[in-house]
Formats: structure tokens, C-alpha cells, sequence
């Protein structure tokens, strides 16, 4: 497989794919909720999904496809070539700030994350890599992450885990944002994941997230030694939801073990 030419392919049509959301907005976007109130899609999440296996089959049909809106075929394995796509990471910021949303991409060969991709749709900025290639932001080389101290941390964190809650010990979690230097919350998992491998935060978690939503940006991770991990330590669940840490290389085990106690 010509590496190099999937990705050019890749970028083509996410370029396009952001063209067209940017476009949606003179039009009128249907917004509807999925699994409870405020678990949004629109149109726009579909016709991007949709946008992007009509391409993508076309370029080869036995690429497979597993994307949130579930518009192309069921994915229960890795097998051969596999697209995560998640149209729009971000609904609720699509819906309601216009801004901090993102299309985001993994392409994994059996199972191996081979190309990764976070695109912010309104500033027209790229996070993507290639395995064992490096990472870049914008066509610039993303570097190294650089050792942090935890006191030192600024971490992406939603606000529902420091208040009680049935997953994870909040006690714990407000012990974490007492000692960081500060916290923020962009709604958007891509996007954070994003700005922990460009060093603009040093860690983000999360109880509960999709393949899709993290499936780009665990590969750009990996080539800038940032370490991506469900809450147990061990690998994500690709095929399923599970618990979600991508942090600093310095100081993802401290989190783990000094901060995290989940409900199970
Ligand atoms: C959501 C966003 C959000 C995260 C949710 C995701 P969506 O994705 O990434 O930041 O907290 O868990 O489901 O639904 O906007 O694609
Ligand atoms: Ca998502
Ligand atoms: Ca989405």
C-alpha cells in the first residue's frame, strides 16, 4: 500500500469535507438528540459521514468504514484497511458556538494506526501523522512533548467529574485540579487531544469515550510520545466505549495512580 498517497487522498478530502460544513452554515442545519437531550447530531454530522465512504469507497471499495453516524457497514473487527471517522467531533460546539469542532480521522491496517487526523474546521488548522514518520501541525514538524511537572499541568477535564458523580472518586479529581496549574474544557475530545500532542496541555480524560472520537488522535500521539491509555493503564477498546488518558508522558502514571479511583 502506497502510504504516502493515502494520505495525500486523506487530507483531499477532509480539505473538502471542512469546505462543505463551512458552507452548511448559510443554510439551514436540523438538529436532532441521539442517545439522551444533550447528545446532538444534525444533517451535517450525516452528509459529512456519508461524503466521506462515498470517497473513500470509490478510491478503494474494500477499505471499511466504522463512523459514528453508523452510515456505512457494521465494523466488528480490524481487519484489512479501516477508516474511524467521527464527521464532527464536537456537535454541541457545531450547533451552538460555530467554532471547536472537528473532523478527525484514524486509518488503521490491521488494527495499526497508520495515518491520524484532527482537523479544526473553522480555523482550517491540522494536527495529522504517519506512523513512524512524525506528526505535524499545519505542515510544521510537531516536536517531542518536553518533561512537565504535575504542579506545572494545565489539563483538559470536564467539569462533571469533580462533582459526585457513579463512575470515578470526585474527591480524587478535585485533589488534581487543586495541585495542576489549571484546568480547561473545549468540549471536544479531538480538539483537546489535539492540543495535548501540540503541548498546549499536558493531559485530558475522560469517562466515556467512542473509537471515533479518539481513533486519529491516539497515532499522532504515539509520534510525539504522548501516552494514550484507558483509565486501567491498558490499551483503548477500539470496538467499543471505555475510559480515556492521554497525558505527558511525565506524568500520565502519576495520574493514574494518585488521582484516578473509578467506581466499577
Ligand atoms: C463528543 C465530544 C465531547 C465528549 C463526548 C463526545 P460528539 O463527541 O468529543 O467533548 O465529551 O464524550 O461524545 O458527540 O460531539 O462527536
Ligand atoms: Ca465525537
Ligand atoms: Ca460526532
Amino acid at each position: 500500500m502506497d502510504i504516502k498517497q493515502l494520505d495525500e487522498f486523506a487530507k483531499e478530502i477532509i480539505f473538502e469535507a471542512g469546505k462543505n460544513i463551512r458552507a452548511a452554515f448559510s443554510y439551514n442545519i436540523e438538529i436532532e438528540t441521539k442517545s439522551n437531550p444533550n447528545d446532538l447530531v444534525t444533517n451535517i454530522d450525516r452528509e459529512t459521514e456519508l461524503f466521506f465512504i462515498e470517497k473513500i469507497k470509490a478510491f478503494n471499495p474494500d477499505h471499511r468504514i466504522l463512523g459514528e453516524e453508523g452510515m456505512g457497514e457494521t465494523v466488528n473487527n480490524l481487519k484489512g484497511v479501516v477508516w474511524i471517522i467521527d464527521p464532527i467531533d464536537g456537535t454541541m460546539n457545531f450547533v451552538k458556538q460555530h467554532r471547536h469542532f472537528m473532523i478527525t480521522i484514524g486509518v488503521y491496517v490491521d488494527g495499526v494506526g497508520v495515518l491520524g487526523y484532527i482537523f479544526d474546521v473553522m480555523r482550517e488548522d491540522l494536527f495529522n501523522a504517519i506512523a513512524g514518520e512524525g506528526a505535524w501541525y499545519n505542515d510544521s514538524p510537531l516536536r517531542k512533548l518536553q518533561p512537565v511537572k504535575i504542579e506545572e499541568a494545565v489539563i483538559g477535564i470536564n467539569a462533571n467529574w469533580v462533582t459526585p458523580n457513579t463512575r470515578i472518586n470526585h474527591e480524587k479529581i478535585i485533589e488534581l485540579v487543586q495541585t495542576v496549574r489549571g484546568t480547561r474544557s473545549y468540549g471536544s475530545a479531538a480538539m483537546e487531544i489535539a492540543f495535548v500532542v501540540s503541548g498546549k496541555l499536558d493531559a485530558y480524560m475522560s469517562m466515556r469515550l467512542a473509537p471515533w472520537d479518539i481513533g486519529g488522535g491516539v497515532i499522532i500521539a504515539k509520534e510525539v510520545g504522548a501516552i494514550a491509555t484507558n483509565l486501567d493503564g491498558k490499551d483503548f477498546d477500539y470496538l467499543s466505549k471505555d475510559t480515556f488518558l492521554i497525558a505527558n508522558p511525565s506524568i500520565h502514571q502519576l495520574i493514574l495512580d494518585k488521582y484516578i479511583e473509578e467506581k466499577k
